[in-house]
C-alpha cells in the first residue's frame, strides 16, 4: 500500500518549480497505521501559497487509493542559508525593489509586496531606504514616528521596528527629519541605512523587502555588500525613457551578481468605466523589455485611484477588503514574487554552499 500511495503522491506537482513531488524527493515518509496515512513532505520555502494546494491534491490522492484513510500531512520547510550576520540572521528571503527613476510608483509597490506578502501569511518586514524621499511613514500612516530603542551594554544603540498591520517596519523618515535628507552626502547615507539593517532587533522573518533609492548610489553599494540579497525586483513605467533607466538598473544588480526576481510594470493601463482596459501609455513595453532583458516580467498594474489612495490614507489597499477587485493584479504580482523566490531557493539549494564574505 505504501509503495502505491507514494507512486500516487509522487505525481503531484508544485506548480511554482514546474517538477513532481518525485522528481523534487519530496516525500520523506509515508507511514500506513491501519486507516491512518501519514504523509512526511520536505517543500522548498517561502510556502504561503503553495502549502495548502499541495496539501489538497495529497489529501485527494490519497483518498483515490484508499476511500476510507484517514490522512496527515506533515511538511517540513527547507531553505538556503541566510549568509547575513547582526540584525538580519533570522531573516529568510531579502528582496530589494529598485527603480531607474522616481515617481514610478516603487515605494507604492514595495508596502504592497511587504502588505500582500504578510496577507499570505508571511512574517515581513520593510525597510524604507529611500533617502530622498521616505514614504513608509505616510503609506502606514506612522508619520512623526521616530525609531525607539535602547542602549546596549556596549554602549550601542539598538532600535525596535515600528509594527502596523502585522508588518515591521523601519524607515529612514524615523531617524532623520524630512530636510536633512538633500544635504547628506553619500558615506553618511550609507552609515544610515546600515543603522536600519544592523541595529534593529528584526527576529525572524520570512521575507524583508528593501525600499530602495531610485538609481545607482552609496545605499545600493552598501546594499550589496551587506545584504546576502535573494534577489531584486524593478518597478519601472511604460514610457520609454523609465525602459531605458530599467535595463541600466539591471545591468548594476547583475554586475553585483544579484539575481532579478523580475520587472513589474506600473500604472500598465487605465479601466474604463465599461471595462475595457486603455493602455495609456502603450500595451506591452515592460513584457518586451523583460524578455529582451532575459529576466522574468512579473506582471502589469493599472493606474488605480483606491491605489494611491491607500498610500495617502496609510493602508495598501492589498489589504482592504473594500478594494479587493482593484488590488487583485498586485496580488497576482506578489504570486509571482512567491515563484521566483521558490525558483531560486531552489536552483541554490541545487549547488554546494557558496560562503558570501561581508
Ligand atoms: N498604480 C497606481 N495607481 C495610482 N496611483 C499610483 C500608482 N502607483 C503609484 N501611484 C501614486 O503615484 C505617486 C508616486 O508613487 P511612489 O510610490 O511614491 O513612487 P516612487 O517611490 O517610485 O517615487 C504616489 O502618489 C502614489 O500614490
Ligand atoms: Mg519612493
Amino acid at each position: 500500500m505504501t509503495e502505491q500511495l507514494r507512486a500516487r503522491l509522487s505525481t503531484i506537482v508544485d506548480a511554482d518549480l514546474g517538477r513532481t513531488l518525485g522528481e523534487l524527493s519530496a516525500i520523506h515518509d509515508i507511514v500506513v497505521e491501519g486507516t491512518t496515512v501519514k504523509v512526511y513532505l520536505t517543500l522548498i520555502q517561502p510556502l504561503h501559497l503553495v502549502a495548502t494546494v499541495i496539501h489538497k491534491a495529497c489529501l485527494s490522492a490519497i483518498t483515490e487509493i484508499m476511500p476510507a484513510a484517514k490522512a496527515e500531512i506533515y511538511v517540513q520547510e527547507v531553505a538556503p542559508q541566510n549568509a547575513a550576520k547582526r540584525g538580519l540572521g533570522g531573516v529568510k528571503n531579502l528582496i530589494a525593489v529598485s527603480s531607474g527613476k522616481g515617481g514610478v510608483g516603487k515605494s507604492t509597490i514595495a508596502a504592497n509586496i511587504a502588505a500582500g506578502l504578510a496577507s499570505f501569511g508571511a512574517q515581513v518586514g520593510l525597510v524604507d531606504a529611500d533617502i530622498h524621499g521616505p514614504s513608509v511613514p505616510t503609506m502606514f500612516d506612522l508619520e512623526g514616528e521616530l525609531l525607539r530603542g535602547e542602549k546596549t551594554e556596549d554602549g550601542k544603540f539598538y532600535g525596535y521596528p515600528h509594527e502596523k498591520y502585522g508588518i515591521k517596519l523601519a524607515s529612514m523618515g524615523f531617524i532623520m527629519g524630512r530636510e536633512q535628507a538633500a544635504v547628506m552626502r553619500g558615506p553618511m547615507q550609507a552609515g544610515y541605512f546600515s543603522t536600519l539593517i544592523e541595529q534593529i532587533y528584526w527576529g525572524d522573518l520570512d521575507f524583508m523587502i528593501f525600499d530602495l533609492p531610485p538609481g545607482t548610489g552609496d545605499i545600493q553599494l552598501t546594499m550589496a555588500q551587506k545584504v546576502p540579497l535573494t534577489g531584486a525586483v524593478i518597478v519601472t513605467t511604460p514610457q520609454n525613457l523609465a525602459l531605458a533607466d530599467v535595463r541600466r538598473g539591471i545591468t548594476m544588480f547583475t554586475k553585483t551578481n544579484i539575481p532579478v526576481l523580475g520587472v513589474v510594470e506600473n500604472m500598465s493601463y487605465y479601466v474604463l468605466p465599461d471595462g475595457t482596459c486603455d493602455y495609456i501609455f502603450g500595451e506591452g513595453g515592460g513584457k518586451r523589455m523583460a524578455a529582451e532583458q532575459n529576466v522574468p516580467f512579473l506582471g502589469e498594474v493599472p493606474l488605480n485611484i483606491r491605489i494611491r489612495q491607500g498610500g495617502d490614507e496609510g493602508m495598501p489597499i492589498v489589504l482592504r477588503e473594500d478594494a479587493a477587485l482593484q488590488a487583485q493584479p498586485i496580488k497576482d504580482v506578489v504570486a509571482q514574487i512567491i515563484k521566483q523566490v521558490r525558483l531560486r531557493n531552489f536552483a541554490l539549494m541545487q549547488t554546494p554552499t557558496v560562503e558570501i564574505a561581508l
